[in-house]
């Protein structure tokens, strides 16, 4: 195949792969109805009767949690409502303080996104300000801006730089309020170092973020999936969106973060289009687990016992056979551990010390071991293996167990 024909040939996992992009801004938002609800009642007098009052929110939540997506979107949704509805049009603009490390620089992020032409020199930042005002005030709009990654401003430029931004809508403030703010926060740590009345201005209205649990992310995955149509659901099941959701979820041990929920998807489609698969397969995701995480705990396996690397080697190979599967009875792995005794010739350990090695793997987090739901008769553990690809593990454990043994 010519690399041409690999532009040319239709994707058998994506239907539209754009929306797996991280700056993507899908039509829904599961799980974040609330915080959308809070941005609407904080901002609802600005909105009805713009220039009676200039508000501050701020967003504070860990990596992950929605709060650039939600303010986006929130930004959308006030430009379409102005636009119809309101009486006044309301503009707003977005900037990212990573990419925008001073006020000037802000000023010019917040100008270029309302389309205000301005010299690239030789205009100071009174200048600016003065510039956006006069554009508001002729064309009698209102401006709702968000300051993003606003720790970053806070340790780069010092507090003055977000207490400046605080008081932007006062300097151009002449009769009418025009300009509110939304602050986005890692944490409020950088605020504690603000001035006392900075402080009080900004703390009033304070929306959190969560991270995200399992069953979340497992709703944003088949959203972006379904409501969006980034993926074929031909190509994906609910066993695959649940070994993410395990992997990412806050309340099993994750970040909670859906942005890395999003990017493992991405790549393991990925790997399925590469081998020319029509779905995504467990292992796939494990792979991709591993390339934004690499924490293949391999100096921890080498120090195993021989009889917990077979156990650990009889459930990959399991796993292996159960390509859509992730996880296994554990009567069904003692079996298997039992003939994989049998082909290295030693004596298979009993129930109760194999009980023990898989705590001890679980313990470690190279296995998930949990008692079953539905779908089986009585209670039973099942164990599984969710971040670490099946044939590195192989690999490594054909190559120690032999070595255990003087095999090799
Ligand atoms: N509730 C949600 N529904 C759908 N997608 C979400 C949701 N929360 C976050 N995302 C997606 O996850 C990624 C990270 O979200 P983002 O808003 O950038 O997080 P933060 O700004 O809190 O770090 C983005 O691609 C975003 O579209
Ligand atoms: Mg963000």
């Amino acid at each position: 195949m010519w690399v041409e024909d690999i532009w040319f040939k239709k994707s058998k996992i994506f239907r539209d792969e754009r929306k797996l992009m991280f700056d993507y801004i899908p039509k829904v938002l599961p799980h974040r109805k609330e915080e959308m609800l809070k941005l609407g009642e904080y901002f609802k007098e600005f909105i009805l009767n713009p220039g009676s009052i200039s508000v501050k929110v701020i967003l504070v939540g860990g990596i992950g949690t929605g709060k650039t997506v939600v303010a986006k979107s929130f930004g959308k949704k006030i430009e379409e409502f102005s636009r119809t509805k309101s009486k006044s049009e309301i503009r707003y603009a977005h900037v990212n303080c990573h990419a925008h490390r001073t006020l000037f620089s802000i000023m010019q992020k917040i100008s270029a996104e309302l389309r205000l032409s301005i010299p690239r020199r030789g205009f100071s930042r009174e200048e600016l300000i003065y510039l956006l005002w006069n554009y508001l005030e002729s064309s009698d709009k209102y401006l709702i801006a968000t300051i993003d990654e606003a720790d970053f401003l806070a340790r780069t430029s010092g507090f003055e730089a977000i207490y400046e931004l605080t008081r932007l809508s006062e300097i151009v403030n002449k009769e009418k309020m025009r300009i509110s703010l939304i602050f986005i926060f890692r944490d409020l740590s950088s605020l504690l170092s603000l001035e006392k009345s900075a402080q009080s201005t900004l703390s009033h209205n304070i929306i959190r973020f969560e991270p995200y649990t399992s069953d979340q992310i497992i709703d944003i995955l088949w959203a972006r999936i379904k409501e969006e149509g980034a993926i074929y659901e031909e190509a994906i099941n609910d066993e695959v969106i649940e070994l993410i959701g395990e992997l990412v979820g806050f309340d099993k041990g994750g970040t909670g973060d859906a942005r890395l929920a999003i990017e493992i998807l991405h790549r393991a489609g990925k790997y399925a289009e590469f081998e020319d698969r029509e779905v995504i397969i467990p292992e796939d995701v494990r792979k991709a687990y591993n390339d934004v995480i690499p924490s293949f705990p391999k100096e921890e396996i080498k120090a195993l016992k021989l009889n917990e690397k077979i156990l650990l080697l009889a459930l990959v190979r399991l796993l292996q056979r159960k390509k859509y599967i992730t996880k296994v009875p554990l009567g069904i792995l003692e079996f298997e551990y039992n003939e994989l005794c049998e082909e290295y010739g030693i004596k298979p350990r009993r129930h109760t010390t194999l009980w023990e090695y898989v705590q001890h793997l679980k313990n470690m987090d190279i296995i998930s071991a949990e008692k079953s739901k539905r779908g089986y008769r009585g209670k039973t553990t099942l164990v599984g293996i969710s971040s670490v690809p099946l044939q590195t593990l192989e690999k490594l454990l054909k190559e120690e167990i032999e070595r255990d043994l003087g095999v090799s």
